[in-house]
């Protein structure tokens, strides 16, 4: 089922389903997969990424079910001393209400030249409305730009969001480098 704050990705999809797809899309502490299912199902290959394993196994059995292509990844993606995403390749990595800052050097690198980040987390001014409390899980302002700045920003916001409330930050963000779109051609 969509949730109805996925319109940033749903929005976007024609851009992330229209990547060359022989390297797959990450999302990024997936949870209930719930993000990186809605491009499984439009036939793009999906890594699954979070600690949870009970999460991980739900989307194994959807994926199987379905026939859709992914796989899940058991990580901990903030173990001190460790790089998970060191030396992996991915068409386009998608990252929704999760936060761990040293992981950005890594998610910069891991994305192909041309390829996409889809991201959204919620900001300092989040705090109005509730949790999370932790300045280490909220963006500052102008925080996630700063990140993306030597990319092509595709689309960037910052601000309140309604139903649920929240104040979040949101950027799609291409890559610099070769032009990754499928040819059916
Ligand atoms: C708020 S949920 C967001 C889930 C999903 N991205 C979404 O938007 O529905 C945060 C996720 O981060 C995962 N997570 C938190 N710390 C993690 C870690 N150290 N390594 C891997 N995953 C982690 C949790 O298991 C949880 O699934």
């Amino acid at each position: 089922m969509l949730h109805t704050d996925q319109k940033l990705l749903l929005d976007y999809l024609d851009l992330v389903t229209g990547l060359d797809q022989s390297l797959p899309v990450l999302d990024l502490a997936c949870g209930s997969g719930r993000n990186g299912l809605v491009l499984a199902q439009q036939g793009v290959p999906v890594v699954f990424a979070d600690r949870s394993v009970a999460d991980l196994d739900h989307i194994k059995r959807q994926l199987s079910e379905n026939a859709w292509p992914g796989r899940t990844w058991q990580v901990d993606l903030e173990q001190p001393g460790s790089e998970p995403l060191a030396g992996l390749q991915f068409s386009a990595i998608i990252g929704f209400r999760y936060l761990h800052r040293p992981l950005f050097p890594a998610l910069l690198n891991a994305v192909i030249p041309g390829g996409l980040v889809v991201y959204e987390t919620f900001t300092t001014e989040n705090r109005r409305f509730g949790h999370p409390n932790n300045l280490d899980f909220l963006l500052n302002p102008g925080e996630l730009k700063t990140i993306f700045r030597d990319w092509q920003i595709v689309f960037y916001f910052e601000g309140d969001l309604q139903n649920p409330d929240r104040n979040m930050a949101q950027i799609v963000a291409r890559k610099p480098g070769l032009d990754n779109t499928r040819r059916d051609d």
